[in-house]
């Protein structure tokens, strides 16, 4: 049961640097893996701080009272002569759930993508989503149209898990190259600046079956 005051004031505002980790961990706990898989793979701190750089404007949270009530990512794609608003994230602290925040955060940067120009608007979500598909039909959403995800686990495909191999056998060399400057510093001054000015030289010299210090 939620403690929410009905009479507290939710304020939508654009989000500030401080926001940044409030929001990446409310997505963390609202997409989960076991719910939303998709959502929680492509759920990371670069999806907030990207759009906060490249889309402020349409980034938005919800507040009451200091606390974080829900968030909004959006961005614009503009392809001939149509201008697309497409809402990208949408989270609701659970405490706040069902008292309109989405709501008013759906309005908000949906009135500044038609300002800048939006006749259209996008949104995606899992399928088994209920709430959010509830939620955006009731904000005039249609027209669905499902989108196959497919997906592989590259260690276990006979080509590819042999190219893993060959990764890992390429990283674990190179930090056995990484690991001889600490020798080469020990060496006499005059020979460990030659070091320095000319690496690549000294990398190339470097073979495989030197052991690691
Ligand atoms: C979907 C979500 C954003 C809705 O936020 P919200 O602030 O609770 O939504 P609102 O209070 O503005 O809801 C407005 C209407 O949407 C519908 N709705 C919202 N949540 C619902 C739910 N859990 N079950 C059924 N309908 C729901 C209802 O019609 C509701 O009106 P009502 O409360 O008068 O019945 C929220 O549940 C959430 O954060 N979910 C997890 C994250 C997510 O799925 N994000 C969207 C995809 S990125």
């Amino acid at each position: 049961m939620s403690n929410f005051d009905e009479t507290e004031t939710i304020y939508v505002r654009e989000l500030g640097i401080d926001d940044i980790a409030p929001i990446y961990h409310l997505g963390e706990g609202l997409f989960t893996s076991d719910l939303y898989p998709y959502l929680y793979r492509t759920w990371d701190e670069w999806e907030v701080i990207g759009l906060y750089n490249t889309d402020p404007e349409y980034c938005l949270v919800a507040e009451t009272d200091g606390e974080l009530a829900g968030f909004i990512l959006g961005t614009i794609i503009t392809k001939a002569s149509w201008t697309y608003g497409y809402i990208l994230w949408l989270g609701v602290s659970p405490r706040f759930q069902r008292r309109g925040v989405a709501d008013k955060l759906v309005d908000k940067v949906v009135a500044r993508m038609i300002e800048d120009g939006a006749r259209f608007m996008l949104v995606d979500t899992d399928p088994t989503n209920t709430s959010a598909l509830k939620f955006f039909n009731r904000k005039g959403f249609g027209n669905i149209r499902q989108h196959i995800f497919l997906s592989m686990n590259l260690s276990k495909h006979e080509y590819y898990g042999r190219l893993i191999d060959y990764e890992h056998q390429k990283a674990e060399r190179a930090g056995y190259r990484r690991s001889r400057p600490t020798i080469r510093s020990r060496k006499p001054d005059s020979v460990a600046n030659e070091v320095v000015l000319n690496p690549l030289v000294n990398e190339s010299q470097t073979t495989d079956d030197q052991s690691p210090i």
